[in-house]
């Protein structure tokens, strides 16, 4: 029986493929590659020695979907296919409704149709809206402040009704605070398109050259140093939480939600400082204000995933530094640069 993973050529689930081959799994990819290379499912084979079966095809293809549920014994769905950027899901909502929400949609109708009824979904730390206290727990109010929360959230929603109408089904709803870092052979990273929106990206693209500066989104945030804190977790800590959500779901269906974060804030300034030791020169950056829609802190209670998941993330700041960084200097222009 094998594991689907969708959006399995993207960054977070590149490193889920490569997980679940090392831990033996047989895996099926579907990537539509809209926002990812092949060449990244190529590396995952290199690197695991074992194969895996890709289909390109879009979520939203029911065709498709069924004749890759057709093609192999499927038995349960990591589901990371989403579009992420939030300021082109404020310019381009019905995309994002469309790609994230409908292309969910189709896919759990062809789990259904083939009796395959486990699924671990990403969600993310952006259901949480404006939190009124940090640390963040499971169980504070839900919001979203742009459409690509909103899908995340909607997407949160159907899951649950799904889940109450027909509890044969498994769900585990991941919220993802803020990935970094990569695998430590340097092979696979997060490859963003154009520049990036994110902060670590956007780092290492100080740091080999490729941008002049990092802006600095405000530094007048009521928190350590005024500028904004999250938690950051490396992404291999964030793919083994899968893992153990998807055990914990075949050893005890129903639906769950987990925080997945390390419990630490640190904020833009306390960021850029170990990536300056880490590449051995200064980063240049300049104070602008604050971006729209940013809040001030975001960091999590990882408490439930470690009691019952027994997940704890493991790797600190330095090694999420020291990844990104041997990521980024191997891999100058991602993936194209080989292609
Ligand atoms: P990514 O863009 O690198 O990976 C997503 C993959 O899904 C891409 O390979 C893309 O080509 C594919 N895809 C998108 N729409 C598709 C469709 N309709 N059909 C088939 N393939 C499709 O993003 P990522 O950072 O790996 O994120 C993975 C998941 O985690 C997403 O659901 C994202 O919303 C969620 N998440 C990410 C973060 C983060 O900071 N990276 C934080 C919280 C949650
Ligand atoms: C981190 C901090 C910025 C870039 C986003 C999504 C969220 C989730 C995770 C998917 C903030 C500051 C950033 C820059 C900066 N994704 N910053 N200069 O905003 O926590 O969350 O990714 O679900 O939905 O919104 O992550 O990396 O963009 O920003 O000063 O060039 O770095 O203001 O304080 P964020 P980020």
């Amino acid at each position: 029986m094998a594991i689907l993973v969708t959006g399995g050529a993207g960054y977070i689930g590149s490193h889920a493929c490569l997980e679940l081959l090392r831990g033996g799994h047989d895996v099926v990819v579907v990537d539509n590659l809209c926002n990812s290379h092949e060449e990244a499912v190529r590396r995952v084979r290199e690197l695991a020695g074992r194969d895996l079966v890709f289909h390109r095809a879009d979520l939203r293809d029911a065709g498709a979907m069924e004749a890759i549920f057709r093609a192999g014994a499927i038995e349960s769905v990591m589901h990371f296919a989403a579009l992420k950027a939030v300021g082109e899901s404020v310019e381009k909502p019905l995309l994002y409704w469309d790609n994230n929400v409908n292309g969910t949609l189709i896919l759990l109708e062809t789990m259904a149709r083939h009796g395959a009824r486990t699924l671990v979904f990403s969600s993310s730390c952006t259901v949480y809206g404006d939190p009124a206290s940090v640390p963040i727990r499971e169980d504070f109010p839900l919001s979203a402040v742009n459409p690509y929360g909103m899908t995340k959230l909607t997407t949160e929603r159907i899951l649950r009704d799904l889940q109450r109408a027909d509890p044969a089904w498994s769900i585990a709803l991941l919220r993802y605070f803020n990935p970094v870092g990569a695998d430590p052979s340097g092979r696979i990273g997060e490859d963003p398109n154009g520049i990036p929106n994110n902060l670590i990206p956007y780092i290492t693209q100080v740091a080999v050259g490729k941008l002049a500066a990092l802006t600095v989104f405000g530094d007048d945030y009521p928190t350590r140093d005024g500028t904004g804190v999250r938690d950051y977790l490396h992404v291999n800590d964030l793919v083994i939480g899968h893992l153990r959500a998807l055990d914990r779901l075949r050893s005890r269906p129903g639906l769950v939600a987990y925080n997945l974060g390390t419990g630490e804030g640190h904020s833009v300034l306390e960021m850029i400082h170990p990536f300056e030791r880490v590449i051995g020169r200064a980063i240049p950056y300049r104070i602008a204000p604050r971006r729209p829609g940013d809040v001030a802190e975001a960091w999590a209670d990882p408490t439930l995933a470690h009691q019952e998941l027994g997940w704890r993330a493991t790797r600190g700041l330095e090694e999420m530094c020291t990844d990104s960084w041997r990521w980024q200097e191997m891999n100058p222009d991602g993936y194209a640069g080989s292609e």
